[in-house]
């Protein structure tokens, strides 16, 4: 690599599932950034910097050039909805899936159903494909908990092992898609850094099989 790379994560899993995939393009972080307050970090490798932004966020940076590479989730980047990245490689990482559910064993709710979901596109756009009416409530986290209140009747995010449904008397109902991480580049990165990215994605890519 010969260019200068910028590389946007999320702090948590993103950063813990993709850190051995970077290791192994031979980019190790110089500072913990789960100790560290810098939201830039060098890595042992002279010519990448990693930077550490919120996992909705990992879009936006790299859309607007400002980080050349990302990792984020199926999820955030059907909720962003961008045309304007690459999305080279699966990294198979943060695996989970997209899901409606409500309180356990609730009627399915009449003619209209109130939804409460930080993915208020993918929710409109899953209830358009179904040609079900919903009115959708933008929340930012504790989506559980709306169904709990009264707030909605259903909720869509993210399940994996659906102790967080369990713990709070909801169930899973349907599936919207299964989610994993992906890499995603900046259209110009691509052009003007090929040599620099395209190494970075095959470096990630050879060592994502190896985990396979
Ligand atoms: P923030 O904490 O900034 O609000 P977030 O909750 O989306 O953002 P993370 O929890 O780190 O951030 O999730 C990052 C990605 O990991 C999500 O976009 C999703 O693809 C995936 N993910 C979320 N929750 C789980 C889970 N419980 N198990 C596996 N993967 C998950
Ligand atoms: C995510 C998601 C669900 C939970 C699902 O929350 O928003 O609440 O995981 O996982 P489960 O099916 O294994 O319980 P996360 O752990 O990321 O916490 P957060 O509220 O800080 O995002
Ligand atoms: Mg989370």
């Amino acid at each position: 690599m010969s260019s200068q790379i910028t590389i946007a994560l999320s702090k948590g899993r993103i950063l813990k599932d993709t850190l051995p995939l970077l290791k192994a393009a031979g980019i190790e972080l110089t500072e913990d950034p789960g100790q560290s307050r810098k939201l830039i970090i060098p890595t042992t490798h002279p010519d990448v910097n990693l930077l550490i932004v919120r996992a909705s966020d990992v879009p936006t940076y790299v859309e607007y050039g400002a980080a050349d590479v990302g990792v984020a989730g199926k999820d955030v980047l059907l909720e962003h909805g961008s045309t304007e990245l690459y999305e080279p490689l699966d990294l198979n990482i943060a695996r989970c899936k997209l899901m409606t559910a409500g309180k356990v064993g609730a009627p399915e709710p009449g003619e209209r159903i109130r939804v409460a979901t930080k993915f208020v596109n993918v929710a409109k756009q899953y209830y358009a494909s179904i040609g079900r009416q919903a009115d959708i409530i933008k929340l930012y986290g504790s989506m559980e908990l709306a169904p709990l209140v009264g707030l909605a009747d259903i909720i869509i995010d993210v399940v994996d092992t659906g102790n967080t449904l369990r713990a709070n008397g909801l169930e899973p109902r349907d599936l919207i898609r299964t989610i994993s991480s992906r890499l995603v580049v900046n259209k110009a990165s691509m052009k003007v850094k090929h040599d620099a990215v395209s190494q970075l994605i095959a470096q990630m890519s050879h060592a994502v099989q190896e985990t396979r």
